[in-house]
């Protein structure tokens, strides 16, 4: 018998002040014509002074908790993927543990970027399928305004902050013929494309927390590939074909990245879950914060094939394929 992780609870926490396009054009030249054409984002969240990556995190996963119907009792593992963690140590997972009053199991941070939220999950599934974790929180958390060069048009327009959380349970259903739970995840990463998106500081660099820097159209062109192809590997590792996916929710970059890649897999539009317009690039937040809505609104239903996926810096990739 295979133990499987199931998804049973999912929140999520926004900042409250919200930032339009046309508010950022008095700071750079820039337009709300050109970030809607070039991006499809209208709008982002931006967390208050003070507010930081933890307090975002907390509130999300108080919200998984309690749609999940557990307490942070029932808790044995928060993984919480973050690029913008509270400080260089302790983890910020450790921070949301405490705050939950968990004294047991573990807690860690995940840092792969965009790519956060697929890792956490993988390592999450990876833990409750060897026994080693029965009841885990994934977390994808960021505060990106604290690292953005607000001086410079082409990436503070692109990015937001928010928290999403799923709860994520051990379950022994794989007798059925078509069992429920995570049923595959794939991880890449290839560092020789370290320049192309980074951040220029660092406690053992410069010693400073530094500012996001990108090279946009060389990491847009590897996107839309990456994404395409750790897709199609999600889809044959399960023998499916991508009109099994009845919902994709990829992590939100670029509304035309979305775009292209549900074209290079023939994959209808109204598949692909879509909330770059209000949330901009929350990076590792962006699939659970598009996940919420989807199982909010009634989208994904139980027994739903989702399938989801991101691209980050490092370049980082990966896909988790599920049976709802
Ligand atoms: N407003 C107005 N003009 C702008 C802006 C702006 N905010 N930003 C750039 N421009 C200008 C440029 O200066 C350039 O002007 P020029 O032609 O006179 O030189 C022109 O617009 C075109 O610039 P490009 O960079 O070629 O524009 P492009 O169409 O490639 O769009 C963008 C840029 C939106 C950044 C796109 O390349 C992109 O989305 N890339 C991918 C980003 C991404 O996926 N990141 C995900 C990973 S993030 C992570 O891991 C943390």
């Amino acid at each position: 018998m295979t133990r499987r992780s199931v998804v049973t609870g999912c929140g999520r926490y926004l900042p409250e002040r919200i930032v339009t396009n046309d508010e950022l054009a008095k700071r750079v030249d820039t337009s709300d014509e050109w970030i809607q054409q070039r991006t499809g984002i209208c709008e982002r969240r931006i967390a208050a002074d003070g507010e930081k990556t933890s307090d975002l995190a907390i509130n999300a996963a108080q919200k998984a908790l309690s749609s999940a119907g557990i307490s942070a009792d029932d808790v044995d593992l928060i993984v919480l993927a973050t690029a913008t963690p509270d400080e260089t140590f302790p983890a910020t997972a450790t921070r949301v543990q405490a705050a939950l009053g968990m004294t047991k199991g573990a807690a860690f941070d995940i840092q792969a970027v965009c790519t956060g939220f697929i890792y956490a999950l993988n390592i999450a599934d990876n833990f409750i399928r060897l026994g080693q974790a029965n009841t885990a929180l994934v977390i994808g958390a960021e505060t990106f305004s604290r690292i953005l060069d607000w001086e410079d048009r082409s990436t503070c327009v692109l990015f937001g902050d928010g928290a999403g959380a799923i709860v994520l349970q051990g379950t022994d259903n794989s007798d059925s013929a078509a069992p429920r739970g995570i049923l595959s995840n794939h991880l890449h990463s290839d560092g020789r494309h370290h320049d192309c998106l980074y951040v220029d500081g660092g406690p053992s660099s410069t010693q400073t927390v530094g500012h996001l820097r990108m090279e946009g159209p060389e990491v847009f062109k590897h996107a839309v590939n990456n994404m395409a192809s750790v897709l199609g590997e999600a889809l044959a590792a399960n023998d499916m074909t991508a009109e099994d996916i009845d919902w994709l929710v990829p992590h939100q970059a670029n509304k035309r990245i979305l775009d292209s890649t549900a074209r290079k897999l023939k994959l209808s539009r109204e598949k692909v879950v879509i909330t770059i317009d209000r949330h901009a690039n929350t990076s590792a937040a962006s699939i659970p914060l598009a996940l919420y809505e989807a199982i909010t609104d009634g989208r994904i239903q139980e027994d739903d094939i989702v399938v989801m996926e991101a691209m980050g810096g490092g370049f980082t990739w990966g896909a988790s394929l599920i049976r709802w």
